[in-house]
């Protein structure tokens, strides 16, 4: 597939088939989500894949409440996998408070666009989150108080007859110019 066919066809996938994910499949991810470049090579991620169908219960359960129930699908993905936010090493840390950009952010959304791109080339969906209970998902996953989480993304396959939507963006001349701003 052509990498603008990829782009094309990746979309945030909100209804799941019961279809189980590939352990292969979800390693070629991970293989793709690892060599995402970072600042100063910093890498400041780690990947909790949930795919235990009692803990993963629980962390979809943490992606919605009563008010905001959007997040409603995980229940259905087999998969969600947890983007910790590592400490960035010193040089990206230094760089980051000298130009005030949050750098290992950047990072974070480079690491996860890699992820759900593979899976997009293997036939499988995913939806990045950004809306979830942290505190929620640091119990039940065990992870460090004072590690913050990046992204959820729901990981399966689509539900069958579930369509590729069109891509709802601003117009080309919105986000580019050229020699000026
Ligand atoms: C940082 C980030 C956070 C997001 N959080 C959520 C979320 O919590 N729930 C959700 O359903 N979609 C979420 N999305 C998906 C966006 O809504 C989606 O990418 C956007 O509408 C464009 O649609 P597309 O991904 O299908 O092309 C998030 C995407 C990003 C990049």
């Amino acid at each position: 597939m052509k990498f603008i066919e990829l782009a094309l066809k990746r979309q945030s996938t909100r209804k799941y088939s019961n279809k189980p994910v590939e352990e292969e499949a979800i390693e070629r991810c991970i293989k793709a989500a690892r060599i995402a470049p970072s600042a100063c090579n910093a890498q400041p991620w780690k990947y909790i894949i949930v795919k235990d169908p009692v803990i993963k219960e629980k962390v979809a359960k943490a992606t919605f409440g009563t008010i905001a129930s959007f997040n409603k699908f995980t229940l259905e993905s087999p998969v969600i996998a947890v983007i910790v936010i590592e400490k960035p090493n010193f040089m990206s840390r230094f760089g980051a408070t000298v130009k005030d950009i949050d750098y290992h952010l950047i990072d974070i959304g480079i690491t996860a666009t890699h992820f759900c791109l593979q899976a997009t080339e293997e036939g499988m969906a995913t939806c990045m989150m950004g809306w979830f209970n942290e505190k929620e998902i640091h119990k039940i996953l065990n992870i460090p108080k004072n590690l913050k989480i990046g992204l959820l993304i729901s990981l399966g396959y689509e539900e069958e007859g579930y369509k590729q939507r069109m891509k709802i963006r601003k117009e080309e001349n919105k986000v580019l110019s050229f020699d000026s701003y």
